[in-house]
Formats: structure tokens, sequence, C-alpha cells
């Protein structure tokens, strides 16, 4: 959480760091700040709450553009919305800039103990950080790097921080420093950058620096040094980033989760690309990793949210075709609740991100006890892909909306993928897959249907209900989640069977129930639970497949092997969430109190 982006070297900071923040805003959007600086010393220092276009407006009142700067994007921890606490933070004789990116564990104690009687005017753990470089390097007479470390040194085991530190005494030099928190150098004959994400400085630059946890990088126009936690110099890993600018923009969509839905047959037709060559033979995947999954004797899916939810359809791969049991864990329960494990276990952590703290710690914990784990993530070279042992990428391209949906898509389908690789689907799966994009244009194009559904049904609630059995379960927690987080009608997903032991107490007349229909099996119960909520005066709303399908059903989903249903069960649910929330004039792409990547626990 918290975006952070420097500039160097650059003939115009200013629009630089504006256009990078725009590009980070998913990852928080309480308070947005930057501070420019050019060579002969001049700057300048705004800061705004809310919105990076509010800063920006600020900024270019101000007119100061700069050749050097540093700026911020925040998701809240430690202190409430406010402009003072509001990145950059400074020292209070004005020398030192930081931003920050994530959590100072133990920063009372710190200031207790190095700032007493140094007067404090944020509530942020970030500026007792800054504080403590002025005071080592201003009053101790540490060198501005010396500084740094020595303040990186004092901070606990649990802190975690993605730094970008100015000296206003060295014009054009930017110091960087991570652990934990995603930290990036961008490198350019025209100027150099820092950044959490990398594509958001990929109109300066596509050629990156991975900095590893403990590194400290000194960045200044024409050169980029790091030091490795021993302070010893190192050479970090180049990439390029292979995305193209058009890939981050909206384009005519009035909104990114709107792009970020259409945009899901295109992607499971590129899945279906990288994973098979033309004679449909699987690819992609290795020996490396299929003989180490068969060796296992249980897999174990990790992850949080909307990855999670993906990580319940992918078991019934796994254990299906492949054979395998699988058990599917919410990562910050199991970081700290680790079940009893089989003798021999394999991990996989799913993760849009990959850079979810919490996903990250389990992670960790599992590497310390020797278990081999494969990360399946939409970006590769973050966090979670470099340390599992193995890493396969899930091709939804950039997801840029809050709200997970095309990234969802992917990990169902590599996992169905990766399933097809340890053991028989009993059908072709390539085919099947083309199909599948087919299917999901087909039901994108029904958007006049959806929002129909969405301002009749949903109009004046305040909650609602997803039910569905077996697989369309988990798809119906998926719904709810996609609905409350955006639209905030609080909304539950639910296994049918169950409403009956408790929950159908809350349904009222007219209270939304929409139902998930793909599942032979079990549509008859479905059915029955149904007419259990209608005859307590529910407003069932029912989305069903084709050969299910009854008279009065809201919506008829087209038909593919009924263990795929759930990818294209879970796009009317989309689709009626981002409807709703445009309905009560929200921001589908910002909804409150969120941010896209969860990098604190
Ligand atoms: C909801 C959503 C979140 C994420 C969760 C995990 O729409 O996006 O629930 O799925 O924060 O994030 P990743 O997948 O990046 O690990």
């Amino acid at each position: 959480m918290c975006g952070i982006v420097g500039v160097t070297g650059v003939e115009q900071a200013l629009p630089c760091l504006l256009h990078g923040l725009q590009k980070l805003e998913y990852r928080g959007y309480d308070s947005a700040g930057v501070y420019l600086m050019d060579n002969a010393g001049n700057d300048a220092y705004i800061r705004e709450k809310g919105r990076v276009a509010k800063l920006a407006e600020k900024a270019k009142a101000n007119g100061f553009i700069g050749t050097s700067g540093i700026a911020h994007t925040r998701w809240a921890t430690h202190g409430n919305v406010t402009i003072e606490n509001a990145h950059p933070q400074k020292s209070a004789d004005d020398r030192f800039y930081l931003v920050h990116n994530g959590v100072i564990e133990n920063y009372q104690e710190l200031k207790a103990e190095y700032l007493p009687g140094v007067h404090f005017v944020s509530e942020t753990d970030t500026e007792v950080a800054v504080q403590l470089v002025d005071k080592f390097a201003t009053e101790d007479g540490l060198s501005n790097v010396e500084a740094f470390r020595k303040m990186i040194s004092l901070l606990g085991d649990n802190s975690a921080y993605g730094f970008l530190l100015i000296d206003t005494k060295e014009p054009g030099t930017l110091f960087a420093a991570k652990k934990k928190s995603p930290l990036l150098v961008g490198v350019s004959d025209h100027g150099n950058v820092v950044t959490s994400d990398a594509a958001a400085m990929i109109d300066v630059t596509k050629e990156f620096i991975e900095l590893r946890d403990g590194d400290i990088a000194i960045i200044k126009p024409g050169s980029v040094a790091v030091y490795d936690a021993n302070e010893e110099p190192v050479d970090r890993e180049h990439f390029t980033l292979e995305i193209d600018p058009e890939d981050t923009d909206k384009g005519a969509y009035p909104y990114y989760m709107l792009k970020e839905i259409d945009e899901q047959a295109v992607v499971a037709r590129n899945i279906a690309a990288h994973y098979f060559d033309e004679e449909g033979q699987l690819q992609g995947i290795g020996c490396a990793i299929t003989d180490k999954m068969k060796e296992a004797d249980r897999l174990y899916i990790v992850a949080a949210g909307t990855s999670y939810h993906a990580g319940l359809v992918g078991k019934r791969y796994f254990e299906q075709w492949a054979q395998i049991p699988t058990e599917v864990h919410i990562a910050s329960e199991f970081a700290y609740d680790q079940p009893m494990l089989s003798a021999k276990p394999f991990f996989i952590f799913l993760s849009q991100s990959g850079e979810t703290a919490d996903s990250r710690e389990v992670l960790d914990n599992v590497k310390k006890q020797g278990f081999p784990a494969l990360t399946l993530a939409n970006v590769m070279n973050s966090t979670l892909t470099r340390e599992a042992d193995f890493a396969l990428p899930v091709l939804a391209g950039p997801e840029i909306a809050v709200a997970s949906t095309k990234a969802y898509t992917a990990q169902v389908l590599v996992q169905a993928i990766l399933a097809s690789a340890l053991g028989n689907p009993g059908f072709d799966l390539k085919a099947e897959l083309a199909k599948v994009a087919v299917e999901i244009s087909a039901i994108t194009d029904e958007k006049e249907t959806f929002k129909k559904i969405a301002e009749t049904a949903l109009k004046d609630q305040k909650s609602a209900f997803y039910i569905g059995r077996g697989l369309d379960a988990a798809v119906a927690l998926e719904a709810a989640l996609k609905l409350k987080e955006i639209s905030y009608v609080q909304t539950e997903g639910f296994a049918a069977g169950e409403l009956k032991h408790g929950t159908i107490s809350l349904i009222e007349d007219g209270t939304p129930v929409f139902a998930l229909l793909t599942q032979k099996k079990t549509a008859g119960l479905l059915r029955g639970e149904v007419a259990q909520v209608a005859a307590r005066g529910a407003n069932t709303v029912v989305i069903a497949s084709k050969s299910l399908t009854k008279d009065g059903d809201a919506f008829v989903l087209p038909e593919v092997e009924e263990l795929l249903m759930p990818i294209l069960a879970v796009i009317p649910a989309q689709l009626i969430a981002y409807y709703a929330t445009l309905d009560r004039h929200l921001d589908v792409d910002r909804p409150r109190n969120l941010a896209k990547s969860v990098t604190v626990q």
C-alpha cells in the first residue's frame, strides 16, 4: 500500500512525478504529496488530502517544475487522513524529505529514545524516520547515507519499508531502501527513476533494476549504485518491462473496471496461446514444477480476497483431474495459525499483485520449514514470484481497478491448465478454452441486461445475497465480494444449503437473492432453496446455465464444460456490481478505504 515515485536528471520532474503518482493511485488515495528540487537549490513542497488530481491542481498553481523529486500517494496506516500526515515527511530543519511505504513497528520507542524534545507535526511513523536521519546527519555528523543506514538499522524486525529520501544539501541524489515493500530503480539516458511499480514509470523507461530486501541504492542522474545489507556494492538483475503503455490507459472506457471485465475474453485467449502450442500440447510449465507437485501428497493453496476465491475453484481441478488432495487457506489466518500439514506438502500462492504481505508471511514461514512453493501471479518480478521456488504468470495484463476481475478469471484458467499438466481433465482443454473466450464475449455483450438487473433488484437496497452450491458456492463468495466492495451493499455469499441453518432469518420482503446455477448435480436442490427464500419475500434473481434454465430466470449463461462454468458465472456478478455502483454515483475504480496492493499485514 502507498505508492512511491522519484525522479532525477529529468528535464521536468513535476509532470513525470504526477503521471507516475496517477498510475500508482491504486495503491492508496487518502492523500498525496511531492517534493521537488533543481540543481540551483530551488524547491517546492506540496501536499494535499484526497486524490492525485487535487495535488496536481495545487502543484500546477505553484508553478515550480524541478529536475528531481520524490512523491507519494498514501493509504493511511499511522495517523488520520490529514495534510500533516501526508508524505513526503520532512525533518524539522527542512534538510531531509522522505516518502515511505510500509510500517515501522517500533516508531514510538525510537521517538522516545532518540528524539526527546523534538517537535513533531504529524502522527506518522515516517516523520520519526526522517527526524532520525536528520539527527544522525546534522547533530552526530554522519554522512547522509550513513545516517540513512543507521536509521534503518534501528527499525524493528517486523518493520516493512520502501524508503525514498532526499537531502537538500545534495541536489539530484535520491537514496532508496527496501524491506518487504516493493521498490524498483528505472534507468534511462534521460533520467533515472525509483518506483513502487514499474508500470507507473514506463513513459520514462522500460529498464528496471530489482532491489532486494536490505538494499540501499544511491541514484543520481547518470548513475545507480546498489549496496546490500552488508554494505557491499552489488549488481542487481536488470529486466525490461514488456508492457505497452496503452495497456495501462482506460482508452474510451469510463472506468478501468469495465475495460478489465471486457478484456477477459482476450485474457483467456492469451493464456491459451501461452500455455498450449499449435498442436495443443502444453508448454511453459516445465517438468521441475510438475515433478515436484506429483511428489506431493497434498497441495496447499494460500491467498487473500479474490485470489482466495479463485483458489476455491482451482481446488476442484487439482483434486478431480490431478487426484491430489488440496486445501485452500486464507493467508492472514495460515500465517499465524498454521494447520497440521501432510508429510509432503506443496504450496501454491495465488496473487494478482505478487506483493500481498499476508501471503508473503506464509511464504517466508513455509520456506523456513523447507517446503516447495509455486507462485501464480499476474505481476512477475514481484516479491512472491521472486521468493518462491517456482513462478508462473497468470497473464491478465495490468489490472488497475481496485476490484479484481480479469485476474480472478486468469487465476482460475491457469490453475485449470496446471492441473491438466498433472492429470487428465477428460476433455480437450485447449478447445474448451477457445469456447470459453467466445462465451465470455457473449456475456459481456449483454451489458444492458445487467445494468437493468442492478438498477431494479438493487435499487435502494442495503443488503443482498449470492447463493450457489458446489463450484457455484465458491463463485457466490467472489460475486458477493465484488458487489459489496465497490457498491457498499452489504452482501453475503453463501453455500445455499446453509441458509436454512440460520441466515434465512435475514430474508425480508424484497431482499435481493442472486442464485448461481451451473452445476447439474445440485440444480434441483438449489431451485428448492430459491423457492424457500422467494416464499419469504426475497426478490430472487436466477442466473442459470442454458441446460438448467427455467422460465423466469434473469439471465441464461452459455454452456461450456461444467467445471469451467465459474469463469462464465462470475461475469454477470462483475457487471451487476459495476452498474449498481454507477447507479449509486460512486467511484467504481477507487472504493473507499481500499488499496489494490495490500502490503501491510
Ligand atoms: C478484491 C481484491 C482483493 C485481492 C486481495 C489479494 O477485488 O482485489 O481481495 O484479491 O487483496 O490481492 P493479491 O491477489 O494481489 O494477492
